[in-house]
């Protein structure tokens, strides 16, 4: 029997997918040095997992500005000009040769940019975070929206939005968030700057164009242990806003996207199985898979991670509870890994160490 994972995935007729694998995002800090142009590199590491059949890869986080949406820590690519978006549409065009899709992750630090700044006055990785003003929030919105148009003129098939992590758009919906002038406090007032920077990009680059979110759980707390949605209810307030604003696929990642959350509720489902549910949009899964130990505990540990059964997560799929799942460090040593793990051979996944960063970053 073909597991549904490996079947083809409709967005209406926006998107078409040759099955519901993601590459997720993962920032490869490999930019030029001149320009922050993507390189000759970054087309090959792309195309070739394209080549070995991934459904959807989604760009490392590419920053939307050079002014203060960036954080030097990483050296990652930027669409914000003429000579980014050509070699963007480069790398697009040998990607739609191998049939697999490619989507921009479009990102804006904010409080983790060199020059960071939030929605409250904080103190976030070592660093004083300002406020950010209300020409600085016009900016940043005008920034996602110039970006994305150039995503769409490079012929990307989707944008996703970075809003978790605690970086700019996650940092307005964390419960920390206690603005008073209507852009904080309340659920309504945390939400209003993502929903505003979501319409705007919607309205630039059309009805068709599909816009996928990233959402994570954790986010603004030093030390990632926020929880910003804690029961079903202010989960569902947040995705009907979202798809309301315009957005088509919410992408959920987790440490392991697996785990019940909500675990009072009589109803046992992941995060991801959540916002499914309660959006009635599609949704990927992301975190764990490959991998078991978490994404923290693998760049600590001076051990390779071991290899483990990706079927829960494709289970996930299989049950409907879930449209796509995500995969992220699993790419990097497996630029094949959809091909073994739909022959049934994930054993001969190759584990991963932190060093192997190094072919990353
Ligand atoms: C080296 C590295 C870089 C990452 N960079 C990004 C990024 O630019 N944007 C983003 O949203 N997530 C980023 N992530 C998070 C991944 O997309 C993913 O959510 C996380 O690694 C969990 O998935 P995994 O267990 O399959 O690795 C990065 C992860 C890794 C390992």
């Amino acid at each position: 029997m073909t597991k549904k994972a490996f079947t083809k995935f409709e967005l209406g007729n926006k998107l078409t997918l040759q099955n519901r694998i993601v590459m997720a995002p993962m920032s490869r800090g490999s930019s030029t040095q001149e320009g922050n142009l993507i390189t000759q590199e970054y087309i090959d590491y792309y195309t070739l997992r394209a080549k070995n059949e991934v459904g959807l890869i989604i760009s490392e986080g590419v920053y939307v500005n050079s002014t203060n949406g960036f954080t030097s820590r990483y050296n990652n690519t930027r669409l914000h000009n003429q000579e980014q978006m050509e070699g963007y549409r480069g790398l697009v065009e040998k990607i739609h040769e191998t049939g697999s899709k490619f989507a921009v992750q479009l990102w804006h630090c904010g409080p983790a940019s060199d020059d960071p700044i939030g929605p409250i006055k904080t103190q976030k990785w070592g660093k004083t975070v300002n406020v950010i003003t209300k020409e600085q929030m016009a900016q940043a919105k005008e920034d996602f929206v110039n970006s994305a148009k150039l995503a769409k003129e490079a012929n990307c098939d989707a944008i996703e939005l970075h809003a978790g992590g605690g970086f700019l758009l996650d940092a307005f919906i964390s419960l920390t968030n206690d603005r008073k002038d209507g852009y904080g406090s309340t659920f309504e007032g945390r939400i209003k700057y993502p929903l505003e920077v979501i319409r705007a990009v919607r309205e630039a680059v059309g009805e068709d164009f599909p816009l996928i979110y990233r959402v994570s759980q954790f986010g603004f707390g030093e030390d990632f242990s926020e929880i910003k949605w804690r029961n079903p209810q202010e989960l569902k307030e947040f995705v009907l806003a979202i798809k309301g604003a315009g957005i088509d696929i919410i992408h959920v990642c987790d440490y392991k996207c697996t785990k019940i959350t909500f675990d009072d509720q009589e109803e046992k489902n992941c995060l991801s199985a959540w916002a499914q549910k309660l959006s009635g949009i599609p949704v990927i899964a992301t975190g764990g898979m490959t991998y078991s130990n978490t994404l923290i505990e693998s760049f600590m540990s001076e051990n390779k991670s071991p290899v483990s059964d990706p079927e829960p997560h494709l289970a996930l799929i299989e049950n409907n509870k879930v449209d796509l799942v995500g995969v992220a460090r699993g790419f990097i040593n497996n630029p094949d890994w959809v091909i073994k793990v739909k022959n049934g051979n994930w054993k001969e996944l190759k584990p991963f160490g932190k060093e192997d960063l190094m072919k990353l970053i």
